[in-house]
């Protein structure tokens, strides 16, 4: 059994980013700029906003937090989108999700300009991603894409499946495993909440893709022996031994899967650098277009 060891990848494309903006910085171009606005008090959601702006620092990007009332109308949100689309000095910018309830993500998703989309979640965007044009991937799905190819799996007529079909992950892992390209050329099985038997499906599976949710939900019996497991869930369980109260779990009982696996993403320290990477990445093709 091998790690996917994202962590370290990470900070591998971290140097080459920070490389990348010093060569910018030499030839007279401008700082990479990236973007954020948090909508609320979500903890978890302050804690990754918090790591993209540490992140921007750490290779050499600008960056700007917006940070707004938890009360804050759709009308004002969109207000402020307008104008980050129309601020020049920003290359690219994201709206962290999930929003307060009394807003409508799509709507949200929609104001954005599809240029600076970095996130990759606008319709102009995934509309691409799905005909194979070039676009904004969106962060997971790519960091996934980045993970498999550095480690050199053969995905190519390999058995994948993939569990959860939200936007942000599991609909458009699908849609990037199945294209006619490195990695992809899978035959992709897409499972969700209304899935029979998820283990005849997850049984079969060379590659598997687990984003639900669920913490250490993936029991060793549910995978095939050698298979490749990428652990999507991070999920705050309660811990009264951590100083912190809780520690993080994947959506896949790590020891006693990994075992039986040829790769696995541990958690933490797997998918989740990963994205904070592709974001930085997006940012800096989205710089490139000055
Ligand atoms: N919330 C969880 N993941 C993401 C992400 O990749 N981007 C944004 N904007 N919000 C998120």
């Amino acid at each position: 059994m091998q790690l996917l060891d994202g962590k370290a990848l990470s900070k591998t494309i971290q140097k080459e980013i920070k490389t990348a903006v010093e060569q910018r910085i030499q030839e007279g171009k401008k700082r990479p700029h990236l973007a954020a606005i948090l909508v609320g008090t979500d903890g978890a959601s302050q804690t990754y906003v918090g790591h993209k702006v540490k992140m921007c620092k750490a290779v050499g990007f600008q960056s700007t937090l917006l940070q707004l009332e938890s009360d804050t109308s759709q009308a004002d949100l969109i207000k402020h989108i307008q104008q980050f689309n129309e601020n020049e000095d920003i290359d690219g910018f994201i709206v962290q999700l999930p929003l307060p309830k009394h807003i409508d993500v799509n709507t949200i998703t929609e104001a954005i300009d599809y240029q600076k989309d970095v996130d990759g979640f606008h319709p102009q965007n995934i509309g691409r991603m799905a005909q194979n044009s070039p676009c904004f991937l969106p962060a997971t799905p790519a960091g996934i894409l980045e993970l498999l190819a550095r480690n050199k799996i053969e995905t190519s007529g390999k058995e994948c499946v993939v569990i959860g079909r939200s936007n942000i992950v599991g609909r458009p892992m699908s849609l990037l495993l199945s294209r006619n390209n490195y990695p992809g050329n899978c035959t992709v099985t897409l499972c969700h909440s209304r899935t029979q038997d998820l283990a005849v499906h997850t049984r079969r599976a060379d590659i598997l893709v687990v984003a639900l949710g669920k913490p250490e939900f993936i029991t060793a019996d549910m995978v095939k022996e050698g298979a490749v497991v990428v652990d999507v869930g991070i999920t705050r369980v309660a811990d009264a031994s951590r100083k912190r109260g809780y520690r993080l779990a994947g959506d896949v009982k790590f020891d006693e899967v990994a075992p039986k696996c040829s790769y696995i993403t541990p958690v933490p320290g797997g998918v989740g650098p990963m994205t904070v990477i592709m974001l930085l990445l997006n940012t800096l093709r989205a710089s490139d277009k000055e």
